[in-house]
């Protein structure tokens, strides 16, 4: 062994014991006679003292010493001088007097500090990731993410559930976004797919008889990325034969709740509140709502369509969010909320001060006194509020007030940052109707179970069809999706006709699949959660690439290997692929 001790775990009790540290040089204090050094590792941080009176040879060598230096260091565990104790630092009593010192790598100028705080732009850090990952909040989220997997794997074991690997290299899945595609050598032209989720083979898995399986699954996705997404991504993926809905509810609200007591001492209430997509889109305006604070969005389209605003008199829908106290907002901020307003496709944002001297408002007149009353009433307004509206297509008033909801709840008075929020939505529509390619496209994904009372209108008005699809959302992010599958090929058949997948494509891309629905498929359901995003929100921060060792970038690279690259000819060759340029 190298080391007697980690350079975070020495305390009084210690002193007087001759010790060896290995670590980095995170600072070194040059004190004329003393030269002080922090080394640190994992586990914390150590002050080692080179003192000439010690040891002549360490002193000279210490002068060496230059930020994330790699050493080895044995001395022997002393007090700290009267008034030199750090109390931030668990170490902070003691000191390591050095008597040998090895230094065992050296180490260039790091393009940036190895500090808890960076000021380096993301693209740096991540250029040298390994260097950024050696900082303390970046190993935390690490470590707290093989925690969460940890944890995870215990539980779902606990409860019957075996990890069972799916392949990588496979067949596309249909979850909505682009493949990414892996040419075969072995068979020239033809490729493999990335999976976007192992959906297809934890359905066979059942098939199978797994009866209950689980798997922390990577998927990758060719789509657009944001903060919350990633090319390549890691699921908590399971699917469980036999159940219901409410089966599957139990055992992610009990396996969150042994997470974040196990992990974070939080202990989360249970159960979750269930709301359904028509409800959380009509009082949030989003399908993922963050129901830490209310804001909620209130219909006033009756009210609003009397006064003589154009606009209110001719729109499908009106609907407004009251602001409490919101009358204190200056011109500026309320012209920041019409610009995410007008930003998410709304033509304005119109809005009422319910202040002490009366009301003031661009559109007070257009309304009759009566009028105001009456949407001061609807709103059920106070004096000191701010009323805000948006009047248009149901859809766009939805979306658009759901984001300036979204851009308020952002104001600190609003939302607990403490608070873990976590919400079931139910009942989502089976297909929405894609206006650019003007067909039907599976809202989850097509295996999704139709709830049976819709079934008749099917082919009819596809629209109204619910399907039986749960998120689980947390803080309004959505952190996974599930749903009871469908388990006979007949209506599978029905879906991917109802989804404009003629026959020819159905046996091609789902044959496999539909055939082995014919051999005594059992009723199945499951869920995915993201787990990059759960240990985010765990963590608290604001981006997925905080919790993952080696992201991407937004633009889908890696700035550490410069992947993708080019190829050689030679492969390209021997894959029978030609580049246009
Ligand atoms: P879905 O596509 O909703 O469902 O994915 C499940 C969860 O995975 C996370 N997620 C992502 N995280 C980071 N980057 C991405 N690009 C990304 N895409 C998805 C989200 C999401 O809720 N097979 C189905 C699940 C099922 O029906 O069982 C599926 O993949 O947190
Ligand atoms: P205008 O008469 O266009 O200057 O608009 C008067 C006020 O109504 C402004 O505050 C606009 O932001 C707002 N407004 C315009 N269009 C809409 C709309 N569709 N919904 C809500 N408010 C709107």
């Amino acid at each position: 062994m190298m080391r007697t001790h980690s350079c975070g775990e020495l305390k009084k009790k210690d002193m007087g014991k001759e010790v060896t540290l290995c670590g980095w040089v995170q600072k070194r204090r040059d004190h004329g006679g003393l030269i002080f050094i922090d080394l640190r590792d994992r586990e914390g941080i150590t002050q080692v003292v080179f003192n000439p009176k010690v040891s002549k040879e360490s002193h000279r060598k210490a002068h060496e010493l230059r930020g994330e230096y790699v050493l080895s260091v044995k001395g022997k565990v002393s007090k700290r001088p009267k008034g030199t104790e750090n109390k931030s630092l668990p170490t902070g009593q003691i000191e390591v007097l050095a008597s040998k010192l090895n230094i065992l790598n050296k180490s260039q100028t790091p393009p940036f500090e190895v500090a808890d705080s960076v000021r380096a732009l993301e693209d740096l850090r991540l250029k040298y990731r390994y260097l950024d990952l050696r900082r303390r909040p970046m190993q935390k989220n690490i470590i707290l993410r093989h925690r969460v997997a940890k944890d995870i794997r215990d539980f779902l074991d606990s409860k019957g559930f075996i990890e069972i690997e799916t392949p990588i290299l496979t067949k596309s899945t249909p979850e909505g976004a682009r493949d990414y595609l892996v040419p075969s050598r072995v068979n020239p032209g033809r490729f493999f797919a990335l999976p976007q989720s192992p959906q297809l083979f934890k359905q066979m898995l059942m098939v199978a008889g797994f009866d209950k399986y689980f798997q922390i699954a990577k998927c990758f996705r060719d789509e657009d990325l944001r903060a919350d997404r990633q090319p390549e991504h890691t699921q908590i993926d399971l699917e469980a034969s036999f159940v219901e809905q409410e089966d599957i509810y139990a055992l992610i609200e009990e396996m969150m709740h042994y997470l974040f007591k196990a992990t974070l001492g939080v202990k989360i209430k249970r159960p979750f509140p269930v709301i359904t997509y028509q409800e959380a889109m009509n009082k949030f305006g989003s399908d993922k709502p963050d129901t830490r604070f209310s804001l909620e969005l209130i219909d006033v389209t009756k009210v609003g369509k009397k006064s003589d605003f154009r606009i209110f008199k001719e729109a499908e829908s009106i609907k407004g969010i009251r602001v409490p106290k919101g009358e204190k907002l200056s011109l500026r901020e309320i012209k920041a909320l019409t610009e995410i307003a007008t930003l998410y496709g709304a033509q304005g944002l119109a809005w009422l001060k319910l202040t002490k001297e009366g009301l003031k408002s661009p559109i007070a007149k257009f309304f009759s006194e009566k009028e105001r009353n009456n949407l001061i009433r609807e709103m059920k307004a106070k004096e000191g509020d701010l009323l805000l509206f948006v009047a248009d297509k149901k859809e766009i008033v939805h979306e658009t007030l759901g984001q300036v909801r979204l851009a308020l709840g952002k104001k600190p008075s609003f939302i607990n940052k403490k608070e873990h929020n976590f919400l079931w939505v139910i009942d989502f529509p089976l297909v929405e109707f894609d206006e650019e390619e003007k067909r039907f496209k599976a809202m989850h994904h097509p295996f999704c179970m139709p709830q049976e009372e819709d079934l008749a209108l099917l082919e009819k008005e596809p629209l109204k069809v619910r399907s039986k699809t749960y998120d689980l959302v947390l803080n309004g992010v959505e952190l996974g999706t599930g749903s009871i599958r469908i388990h006979d090929s007949n209506l599978q058949k029905r879906i991917f006709q109802l989804l404009g997948i003629g026959e020819k494509e159905i046996f091609s891309k789902f044959g496999f699949f539909l055939e082995a629905l014919e051999y005594g498929a059992p009723p199945h359901g499951g869920i995915a959660l993201g787990l990059d995003r759960l240990v985010m929100i765990m963590a608290g921060r604001e981006t997925i690439r905080d919790v993952i060792a080696f992201p991407k970038t937004q633009r889908a690279t890696s700035l550490l290997t410069g992947s993708p690259s080019s190829v050689t000819e030679e492969q390209l060759k021997e894959l029978q692929l030609k580049i246009e340029r």
